[in-house]
């Protein structure tokens, strides 16, 4: 029986980081809050030349460099934090990533669940054309306002799946459950570059959702809690990670700890929120930190605040623990280069006009730069 799924991914990040020690002292917040009470240790933030199409461009040039391109027809590009009302980022990518023309380029939007309907969407068509591999970039720069209490929760992070018949890593099995209720709980309006978000309500409203969508994936005949062996959650901040499955647990009957998230909270504590790219981020994790997951099923639960949540499940595939990169993801965090809070701020406030033309300071380390607007339109260079 053919399977299908991811068969394999890729992690980048932005160029800069920011203590979130230091931005707590700088707050006048106990770094406890940041970094106990919302389990965060630092955020990634984007260098000037950089977006979520540099960013997503960059993990989907490590990943094809793995798995070539030959069988790729679809780019999807999922993101909340787009940077066009019409032109998708896709298109943008496709051509820094020098894709030939048959691959065609569509952005997916629903906040952060947009990677995982793109995912959905993947395994629908490789299902009707088994041959056809379908490349997925999830991509975002998470940001709210200085000094706002969603300040320490942004971050910036892309990462790029391929999906395929026969997956060297991950089969997501066909049974997943869905819970789409309309709650203003984070939006970020057309004119806005920060997200406007109702911070309590939401964590009620992603709590609501795993329930309800857990709910669902059992009518519908999902496997029973006790057959699911590790738990990878969408991660805005990693303590809403351990509220849910502990919320989880509570709802199933299955054990009141943690040991089944094993260490997939660790590069998101590290990375800050990355909306779209946040759970498959949580996964790299998790297959890093363990080499003896094949053939255990882990359940997945992707939210996306306004809102769309989904629960379903996936089983590590023999032997992905011979071609998966351990090293590769700790190694991109680890190259990020510090930012001081004063030196955060300036950034934080710099926004490009859409109607004039300006060029961005080469600051970026990576591939692919965004190197200003001209006639409107972003420019975007490969440097490699
Ligand atoms: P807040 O209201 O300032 O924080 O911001 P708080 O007062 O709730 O404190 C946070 C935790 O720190 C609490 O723990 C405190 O007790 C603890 P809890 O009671 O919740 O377990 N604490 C301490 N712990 C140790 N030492 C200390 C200390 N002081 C306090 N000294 C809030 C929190 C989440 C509201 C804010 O960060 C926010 O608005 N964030 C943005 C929204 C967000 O991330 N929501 C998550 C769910 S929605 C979602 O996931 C979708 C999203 O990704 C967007 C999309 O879909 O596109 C956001």
């Amino acid at each position: 029986m053919t399977t299908i799924g991811i068969h394999d991914l890729a992690l980048a990040t932005a160029h800069h980081v920011v203590d979130l020690s230091e931005l707590a002292t700088d707050r006048g917040v106990d770094p406890g809050k940041y970094l106990t009470g919302l389990g965060q240790t630092s955020m990634s933030f984007p260098a000037p030349d950089e977006d979520i199409v540099t960013m997503g461009a960059t993990a989907a040039r490590t990943l094809l460099h793995r798995t070539g391109t030959d069988q790729v027809r679809w780019l999807l590009f999922a993101t909340e934090s787009g940077v066009d009302q019409s032109k998708s980022a896709a298109v943008y990518a496709h051509r820094l990533l020098d894709l030939p023309s048959h691959v065609r380029a569509v952005e997916f939007k629903q906040a952060c669940y947009a990677g995982t309907a793109a995912l959905q969407a993947a395994l629908g068509i490789v299902a009707r054309n088994p041959h056809d591999q379908v490349l997925v970039i999830t991509s975002d720069v998470a940001r709210y306002a200085l000094n706002s209490s969603g300040e320490p929760t942004q971050g910036a992070g892309a990462v790029a799946m391929l999906v395929s018949a026969n997956p060297g890593l991950l089969e997501i099995e066909p049974i997943s459950g869905v819970a789409t209720r309309d709650v203003d709980d984070f939006w970020r309006p057309n004119d806005a570059s920060t997200a406007v978000v109702d911070g309590r309500l939401s964590v009620a409203a992603y709590i609501d959702s795993l329930m309800l969508a857990w709910d669902d994936y059992a009518a519908r005949g999902g496997k029973p809690v006790d057959q699911i062996d590790r738990f990878v959650y969408h991660q805005p901040f990693t303590r809403m990670a351990v509220k849910a499955h502990l919320a989880l647990a509570r709802h199933t009957g299955m054990p009141g700890d943690t040991a089944a998230m094993g260490a997939g909270l660790e590069y998101n504590r590290l990375l800050g929120n990355s909306y779209t790219a946040s759970l498959y981020a949580g996964l790299a994790a998790l297959l890093d930190s363990d080499i003896t997951l094949a053939g255990q099923r882990i359940g997945l639960f992707s939210y996306g605040s306004g809102s769309v949540g989904e629960f379903f499940t996936g089983v590590v595939q023999p032997g992905y623990d011979r071609t998966w990169h351990h090293q590769a993801t700790a190694d991109v965090l680890a190259a990020r280069s510090p930012l001081s809070v004063s030196a955060y701020e300036k950034l934080h406030a710099v926004a490009l006009p859409s109607d004039t033309d300006a060029d961005t300071p080469h600051v970026t380390a990576g591939p692919y730069r965004f190197a200003g607007i001209e006639n409107q339109a972003r420019r975007y260079e490969s440097t490699v």
